[in-house]
């Protein structure tokens, strides 16, 4: 299944918000794989990062994707930020359909994450280091995985929304249930 919209980025670029408006807009389902990783092992991120460690947690990121290619339908899929990291998920990704990279400045990420207690990769000293370190070594990757990227810094959700859809639309892709015209449907 190609079709599928898939949205990477940094921690706190906003990946779950604008997939919640593009699922509005779309009328697509919208999941996430962190959250499909905690349902399926009744835990945290944290609780895994800290029971089971990083690496385990990428497996269970990777078999999140092998059993979404599985899915019938379309959908929208927000990914853990640290997933397109490995080369087969990036490969998986390819194969699920059109991948948008929600490109977000490390000021920005500091700011909404300010106090932030569930991203295990950003507790203890300097988390603002942490974000800047871990944003220097993945934005390339971030780069090259994605189809194409739409900046987040400065706008408001609607606005990235419609940008990130003008430019999905250019790609050729094309909604699996046409929208009316005037016929979006409320948040
Ligand atoms: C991670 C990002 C988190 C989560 C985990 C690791 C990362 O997801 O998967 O804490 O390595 O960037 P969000 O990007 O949804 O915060």
């Amino acid at each position: 299944m190609g079709k599928n919209i898939i949205l990477i980025g940094f921690m706190g670029c906003g990946k779950s918000s604008i997939g919640i408006r593009l699922s509005y807009r779309l009328r697509m389902t919208v999941l996430d794989t962190d959250k499909l990783i905690e349902r399926q092992n009744r835990m945290s991120v944290s609780e895994i990062f800290d029971r089971f460690g990083e690496e385990e947690f990428r497996g269970m990121e990777t078999k999140c994707l092998e059993r979404l290619l599985q899915e019938p339908e379309a959908q929208i899929i927000a990914v853990g930020g640290g997933l397109p990291l490995r080369e087969r998920n990036r490969e998986l990704l390819r194969q699920l359909g059109t991948i948008v990279y929600l490109r977000v400045t490390p000021a920005t990420v500091c700011q909404r994450l300010s106090g932030d207690a569930t991203r295990p990769l950003l507790q203890g000293a300097d988390p603002e280091g942490k974000v800047r370190r871990l944003m220097a070594e993945r934005a390339g990757i971030y780069e090259s995985a994605a189809d194409f990227a739409v900046d987040v810094d400065g706008k408001e959700m609607d606005e990235i929304r419609d940008e990130l859809l003008e430019k999905l639309y250019e790609t050729g892709w094309q909604p699996v249930c046409p929208i009316p015209a005037g016929g979006e449907l409320q948040a």
